[in-house]
């Protein structure tokens, strides 16, 4: 008896070893190129420059947040949310130094807030799940710029409905100037030289209608076998435009590319493969100017580049590629049992340019784009370790709780985070109110591209990223910023954390949250 018992498991650890076996040795997906018939028929378009009024002194946007109707495709309407149109909003911009003051005016049958990504403000002014705005009603944050010159944006936040308020078209762009780029000589004729461009995936249904799936499998057991990658579609729109094509001056252009989508990542470069020059990441210039052909964003994270089109006579197509992870063999084996629908085997066409001849000679790249005055990690205060666990859904142990606070910051103080992923997918870390410098991955240093000003940043499974940052201006002990991950599903099913940047670091925090008064209901996650 005991025999035969043995003999079972025995054959059940060869049978499973056999099985694993041959599923790593599986050879791996040959990359779908999705997108390849699209044809580039739509000019893109180029989200309005907002005018403010100023009163006082104060420039004063207004945005109206609204649904309507929006025609990617000519003749087949999509229902879809906008910022004073129907889709996407206008680019709000503003010059380091100047009050500025947002009259958002919530006309959604539904709550929602409006977030300034990667700002450095009050947290009563940072728009995240805490200050909802109720159908009908109008918030009006307002705060003195104190961003370097870099590219920001704006999106809702509101408690487990971002990723579909944003999915639906809800986000825009907010530039900073200052003096350092009002010298610097590139190319900054907004929509002409200095394009924004914000790449988004979408899946459309045969009527045209959006289809947003949070990617959540609600049969299958929690934690373990549950490794949602998040909303991801097969059709890609830049600025709200399917199939985007622009003409552009035969000239150095400048592009400040979002990665606006919910969970996809792309690895952005050139069909024939050439050098450009990334300037900007997240936060502002880079020291220098970085020479790549290959450009990896995660929701979230933003880049400038420049690309020279002077010797061109034919369209140019920028692309994304596959996006592959150094992982272990082990990992590697997990993701495929585990995690089958995050394949990012995939590639796309982004968008078609057209050079025309250039009115204006091209300028030239300065060797130098900023002095970052870097924070000392030597000098932190502390080390806080966030791990994103392997479930893929909580940060140290806990999933988003908005009456709990779950990390005290002292105003002023240099702290050093180290994020770890334990799970099996990647994960785009973002921090509120703050910009950070990544330090090291797995112990290294970062390469020269990610050396600039960062807000959201990939962290790859098996890595540790450690982030310096410095939380200067602003304590508030009864309102907390968010830290979370920027794949928006894993954001609304709880990826998400909240501290409070306080004085006295002895005294209790209490939440003092118009959210935490009257409880939302979760949505079942
Ligand atoms: Cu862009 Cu907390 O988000
Ligand atoms: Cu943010
Ligand atoms: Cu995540």
């Amino acid at each position: 008896m005991v025999r035969a018992i043995k003999y079972i498991a025995g054959g059940i650890v060869v049978i499973a070893a056999v099985v694993l076996a041959a599923l790593y040795l599986l050879p791996a997906e040959p990359v779908r190129f999705v997108n390849e018939g699209v044809a580039f028929a739509n000019p893109l378009r180029i989200p309005p420059l907002a005018t403010p009024r100023i009163e006082n002194g104060e420039k004063i946007f207004d945005l109206a947040v609204a649904a309507g109707a929006t025609e990617f495709v000519v003749g087949r309407p999509t229902q879809t949310l906008g910022f004073n149109g129907s889709v996407l909003g206008p680019t709000l911009r503003a010059t380091k130094g100047d009050r500025v003051r947002i009259d958002v005016v919530n006309r959604l049958g539904e709550t929602t807030t409006v977030h300034w990504h990667g700002m450095h403000l009050p947290p009563v002014m940072d728009g995240g799940p805490h200050q909802a705005i109720a159908p009908g009603a109008t918030w009006q944050p307002h705060w003195t710029v104190i961003n370097e010159a870099a590219t920001l944006w704006y999106h809702p936040h509101t408690l487990h409905k971002t990723g579909e308020q944003v999915y639906r078209g809800l986000a825009g762009l907010f530039l900073i100037d200052d003096e350092n780029s009002a010298t610097l000589g590139l190319p900054a004729a907004y929509g002409v030289d200095d394009i924004p461009l914000i790449v988004q995936d979408r899946r459309f249904d045969a009527a045209g209608a959006l289809v947003y799936d949070d990617g959540h499998d609600e049969t299958s057991a929690p934690g373990l076998f549950d490794n949602p990658p998040g909303m991801l579609g097969d059709t890609i729109l830049v600025n709200g435009t399917l199939g985007p094509y622009l003409d552009v001056p035969a000239s150095l252009v400048r592009f400040r590319i979002l990665n606006g989508s919910n969970a996809r990542r792309y690895d952005f470069g050139f069909a024939d493969d050439r050098a450009f020059v990334q300037i900007a990441s997240d936060g502002g210039f880079l020291d220098h100017p970085v020479e790549r052909t290959r450009l990896l964003l995660a929701p979230g994270e933003r880049a400038e580049i420049l690309v020279d089109f002077a010797k061109e006579a034919g369209p140019v197509v920028l692309m994304s590629y596959a996006v592959t992870d150094k992982v272990s063999a082990v990992t590697a084996l997990l993701q495929r049992l585990l995690a089958p629908g995050n394949d990012e085997n995939q590639q796309f066409r982004i968008v078609e340019f057209r050079p025309r001849p250039a009115t204006a000679p091209s300028g030239r790249i300065p060797e130098t784009l900023n002095a970052i005055a870097r924070l000392d990690p030597d000098k932190a205060a502390r080390t806080r370790l966030f791990t994103l666990e392997f479930t893929g859904r909580t940060i140290n142990g806990k999933a988003m709780d908005h009456a709990r606070i779950d990390e005290v910051v002292r105003r002023g103080d240099i702290e050093l985070w180290d994020i770890r992923n334990d799970s099996i997918q990647y994960h785009p870390f973002h921090v509120h109110g703050v910009q950070f410098a990544v330090v090291s991955r797995n112990g290294q240093p970062p390469p020269p591209y990610e050396r600039g000003w960062k807000d959201t940043v990939i962290v790859s499974p098996e890595e540790t990223v450690g982030l310096v940052m410095r939380f200067a201006d602003y304590a508030d002990p009864t309102l907390p910023y968010m830290f979370h991950c920027h794949i928006l599903e894993h954001e609304d099913m709880g990826m998400m954390g909240q501290f409070v940047v306080v004085d006295d670091v002895g005294a209790t925090p209490r939440l003092d949250s118009p959210l935490v008064a009257a409880p939302v209901k979760h949505s079942g996650h």
